[in-house]
């Protein structure tokens, strides 16, 4: 244990963890020059498209250091808001952590957020000032920043540069030093606690874990404390580049487990693995479930494709834990799943993963948070869809998730900034200056108004200078009514969304000419209306369509007219027929254009 050191990396989005954890993994010969490519732990192809890294993963490195030889366990962490639960359970594995400020940017609110998780669980901080390479680096500033952040000297920042491999070595010789080893009992009763899994179509789920007491050995009976579920350790083994099977893993370390698991939903990230036969006493505190934020429908274009979907999102689920859903129809729709996401991120994630790894072609209707609605008769319903919502005469009142919110930004920027969030039902509970220019506020907010479209607004009046970080605070009472939209007549359930009363006039209004501006025009003439229960509040019309697009090709040339054709086919993938009406995706996510 004494040469053990379990550490992660923690940063704000996007300052560079993955391309330092790159950079360690080569100086420790842990991957060789010829494996080596960027991001090498961001092994998903969407993780690696867009850049950022929504798995934690888990890496074992060797590392001699003045003549021994260590085990440094890194555990990399996704830096986006949507996925910091899993940020918290990587924490909760470690002793330490290298807290990386990109030189350029400054502090951002996911630093200080991601900082206060680890100073909560007693981890040991190395301030780390990286990319000092970039010609916009303001090394002095930042240090400031950092030396008031942490109340640190600052000689125990490492400069560095993940890109060009500056600093590495004197990060690895702080972890050794710096960071202190693994304490537990490696006699006790076995409490390994889960902070990640993995989905492997031969093996089953993977399950990844740190042992805080006792030892787990290949072939030892478990079991999940809080699930209750028990297994056969078929396989333990430590995680390089690939698995090391190993036929125990002690205390103090890293590993993983397999044990024929089939269903992600039985691994839940933050339980405790112990033994049956001599089980521990109590599990690992701060277990808590991932609680979903986003609901939205997702339904197939093709309705013949139902049990095709179902049968993806039962895949998609084996590997994300995270994702909810159940079987949902809507008079419009069909047959399709209310799905429940941590986020917007989350959401256009699962549906793209459906669209890639499972072809199928999805639409997703309106998101919308949870509401609690108390009825007349004092009975509570969860309401995540607007289909849901009760007739306004048996509502008594209706709650709604309320967040607290930071953002770090300029001065500059801050009056803006107050005045969107304003606009956002928002109130300002603080305002503290961090340093001359750069200003930390901290608003309580209706969740329903950040999931949407707040946080380009906010990047768009900051120009790129506002960072955004926020936790769910409780339910609050709100006024909210349900805004319906009629294409030609016909109410489309999917359409409808759940709006705060003071500005359903104007939402109806502008959904109404939104609609106009995405609904393809056909033969005939749609009206777009919107209505608050029975009263009609806004109206658009889209005009027929005059010629046959075909029309354009003068009956000349058949090539044309195939292709153009095909160009109309390809147009159809993401639409739905509604009555008579075609409805695009876009339409459904037009309650998130609204300005
Ligand atoms: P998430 O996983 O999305 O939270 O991001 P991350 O913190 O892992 O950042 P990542 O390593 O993906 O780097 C973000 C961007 O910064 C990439 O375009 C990198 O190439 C770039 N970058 C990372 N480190 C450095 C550095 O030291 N210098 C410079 N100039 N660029 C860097």
């Amino acid at each position: 244990m004494k040469h053990i050191r379990n550490f992660c990396i923690i940063a704000h989005i996007d300052h560079g963890k993955s391309t330092l954890a790159d950079r360690l993994l080569e100086f420790t010969k842990t991957v060789g020059a010829r494996d080596m490519q960027a991001q090498l732990l961001d092994d998903m192809d969407l993780e690696r498209e867009r850049g950022i890294t929504i798995k934690s993963h888990a890496i074992q490195m060797n590392y001699t250091y003045q003549g021994e030889i260590y085990t440094l366990n890194l555990i990399d962490t996704p830096g986006h808001v949507d996925f910091s639960y899993e940020v918290s359970r990587s924490i909760a594995a470690c002793e330490g952590a290298l807290l990386l400020v990109d030189a350029s940017q400054g502090i951002e609110a996911q630093t200080i957020s991601n900082l206060y998780l680890a100073m909560n669980n007693d981890l040991v901080i190395i301030p780390v000032l990286n990319k000092i390479d970039l010609p916009g680096s303001m090394p002095e500033e930042v240090k400031d920043e950092m030396v008031d952040l942490l109340g640190c000297e600052r000689d125990e920042i490492i400069p560095a540069s993940g890109k060009e491999g500056i600093g590495v070595p004197e990060i690895l010789a702080a972890i050794v030093e710096r960071i202190p080893a693994p304490k537990g009992d490696p006699n006790g009763e076995l409490q390994a606690l889960i902070f990640d899994s993995h989905f492997n179509s031969y093996r089953g789920i993977e399950v990844i874990f740190r042992v805080k007491n006792g030892r787990i050995r290949k072939g030892d009976r478990v079991k999940f404390m809080n699930t209750g579920k028990e297994y056969i350790a078929d396989e333990v083994g430590t995680l390089g580049l690939e698995q090391v099977p190993k036929s125990v893993i002690e205390c103090g370390d890293v590993g993983y487990l397999i044990s024929g698991i089939k269903v992600a939903k039985e691994v839940k990230v933050g339980d405790t693995i112990t033994e049956l036969d001599r089980p521990a006493k109590s599990a690992i505190q701060g277990f808590s479930e991932v609680k979903p934020m986003v609901f939205a429908g997702i339904y197939p274009v093709e309705t013949s494709e139902f049990e095709d979907l179902r049968e993806a999102m039962e895949k998609l689920q084996l590997n994300d834990a995270a994702l909810v859903w159940e079987p949902e129809t809507s008079a419009a729709l069909g047959f399709g799943f209310r799905c429940g996401f941590l986020g917007m991120l989350h959401m256009e994630i699962v549906q793209e993963r459906l669209e890639r790894e499972f072809d199928m072609t999805v639409i997703t209707t309106v998101p919308s948070v949870r509401f609690e609605v108390i009825t007349t008769k004092d009975e509570t319903l969860i309401v995540s869809a607007p289909a849901e919502m009760p007739d306004p005469s048996t509502i008594s009142w209706i709650e709604e998730p309320f967040i607290k919110a930071q953002i770090i930004t300029k001065a500059d920027y801050v009056g803006a900034i107050i005045g969107l969030c304003m606009d956002k039902r928002s109130l300002l509970k603080n305002q503290v200056y961090l340093t001359q220019d750069r200003v930390e506020l901290q608003f309580e907010m209706p969740l329903a108004e950040v999931v949407f479209d707040f946080f380009d607004k906010l990047k768009t009046i900051s120009r790129g200078y506002a960072s955004l970080d926020y936790e769910f605070i409780g339910n609050r009472e709100s006024t909210m009514v349900k805004l319906d939209i009629m294409l030609n007549g016909d109410r489309v359930d999917a359409l409808s969304a759940i709006v705060h009363r003071d500005k359903a006039y104007e939402w109806g209004k502008k959904l109404c000419e939104k609609l106009r501006e995405l609904l393809p025009r056909q033969q005939f003439e749609i009206a777009i209306q919107a209505a608050i229960g029975q009263k009609i509040i806004a109206r658009e019309t889209v005009k027929a369509l005059r010629k046959d697009v075909l029309a354009k090709c003068y009956g000349g040339d058949i090539s044309r007219k195939r292709k153009l054709l095909e160009k109309q086919k390809k147009g159809k993938k993401r639409m739905r027929q509604v009555g008579n009406v075609e409805i695009p995706q876009e339409a459904f996510m037009a309650v998130l254009k609204i300005n």
